[in-house]
């Protein structure tokens, strides 16, 4: 089982769902970049659950412990191990169903594939592996903003609903980060986001979910990252997010709309502002040929509804190999995509970190 992503920058994470604690742990981060628990405990809060009535109960504090790779405020290339407490785990909803196959979770491809599960909350299959990705992330990103790469995400849609999205720029991103913030489904226009919580709530209500879109933006990349080859740039971020639970597709730029389009609307024209190449239009979403092309890089992820719902559903006895039903109790988001948002962004930060030290554009070392 890989546990590891990254090519130099890389992080393997670690722990069940409900064992006693998940981690991570960044190798190749360069030497000299400031860190604090600080910059990893801000991203964590944006994944714990919380916000608002359309999240889950669950009470995660997910307070990150660093445990080594910082000497003086700063990072000294050894391993980064960041450590999480699983506080709030209640297994014993999981104990009535541990032979049922949940419709929509992992545990028929483990059992198939392993022999064994951890029944509890998923084991490693759960959302609740994404924090140790957003801790490693967190790392991540404060290395990009340091050479002024900055990513944002957003729920684009959920439910149907579509949010309107401002052209977001280096000038207006911070603002843009708040008024996603200030919402509990973190999006961009506060009507969207009344409507998207409505839609929320009448699914919960009817023992339901609902899915949706994360957009996200990667600004301030220089063209020449990436690989034109088997790593191109658009490659690797496809399996950054793909590799997140729950996530059924992926687009950069034009995504699947370029297949409805012509030539002559699909290509980006060049042109040149104060001796800076760029493209007039983005359809290419900030990659060619598999390297950044200088323009904002645009991502989207599709995410199905959650698979845990509270009515009734058909499946089997896996010991018995006996049909049955199932009604999937717990705590559960009736939609994941607002807390898949900061999930999103850290591994696009991942890889567009890794990618930045392969193509040197950030060093191993970085200035004192
Ligand atoms: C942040 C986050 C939280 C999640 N929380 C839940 C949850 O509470 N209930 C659930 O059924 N699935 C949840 N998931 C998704 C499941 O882990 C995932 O659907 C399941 O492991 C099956 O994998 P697949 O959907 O990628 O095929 C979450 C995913 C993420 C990214």
């Amino acid at each position: 089982m890989s546990n590891t992503f990254g090519t130099i920058f890389r992080i393997t994470t670690w722990g069940e769902s409900h064992g006693p604690a998940v981690g991570c742990v960044v190798d190749g981060c360069p030497s000299g970049l400031a860190l604090s628990a600080g910059d990893i405990q801000k991203e964590l809060d944006r994944r714990s659950p919380g916000k608002g009535p359309v999240s889950t109960e669950r009470k995660e504090p997910d307070k990150v412990e660093i445990l080594s790779g910082i000497f003086e405020g700063k990072t000294i290339g050894t391993p980064i191990s960041l450590l999480i407490k699983n506080l709030d785990a209640d297994s014993s909803k999981y104990r009535e169903i541990k032979d049922l196959l949940r419709p929509g979770q992992a545990e028929y491809t483990y059992r198939e594939k392993y022999g064994v599960i951890d029944w509890k909350g998923g084991g490693r299959a759960s959302g609740r592996e994404t924090a140790s990705r957003v801790a490693g992330g967190a790392v991540a990103l404060k290395l990009l903003k340091t050479s002024g790469i900055e990513i944002v995400g957003y729920s684009k849609e959920i439910a149907g609903v579509n949010a309107d999205t401002p052209v977001i720029d280096l000038g207006n991103i911070e603002a843009i980060r708040k008024r996603i913030e200030s919402n509990n489904v973190r999006t961009t226009d506060p009507e969207s986001a009344e409507e998207m919580e409505h839609a929320i709530l009448a699914a919960k209500k009817e023992k339901d979910s609902v899915g949706g879109i994360i957009e996200a933006i990667a600004l301030g990349v220089p063209a020449g990252l990436g690989e034109p080859l088997f790593n191109k740039l658009s490659s690797d971020l496809a399996k950054a997010i793909m590799s997140i639970p729950a996530v059924k597709g992926v687009e950069i730029g034009a995504g699947f709309e370029a297949a409805r389009m012509r030539g002559s609307e699909a290509n980006d024209a060049f042109a040149i502002k104060k001796g800076a190449i760029y493209t007039t239009t983005n359809n290419a979403g900030g990659i060619l040929g598999g390297m950044s092309n200088g323009m904002p890089i645009i991502i989207r992820a599709a995410i199905k509804p959650t698979a845990s719902i509270a009515s009734v559903q058909k499946t089997i006895n896996y010991e018995k190999k006996k049909e049955s039903e199932i009604v999937v109790g717990g705590r559960h988001d009736p939609c994941i995509v607002p807390r898949a948002v900061p999930v999103v962004e850290a591994m696009i930060a991942l890889v567009l970190a890794d990618h930045s030290i392969m193509s040197g554009f950030i060093l191993r070392k970085l200035p004192a």
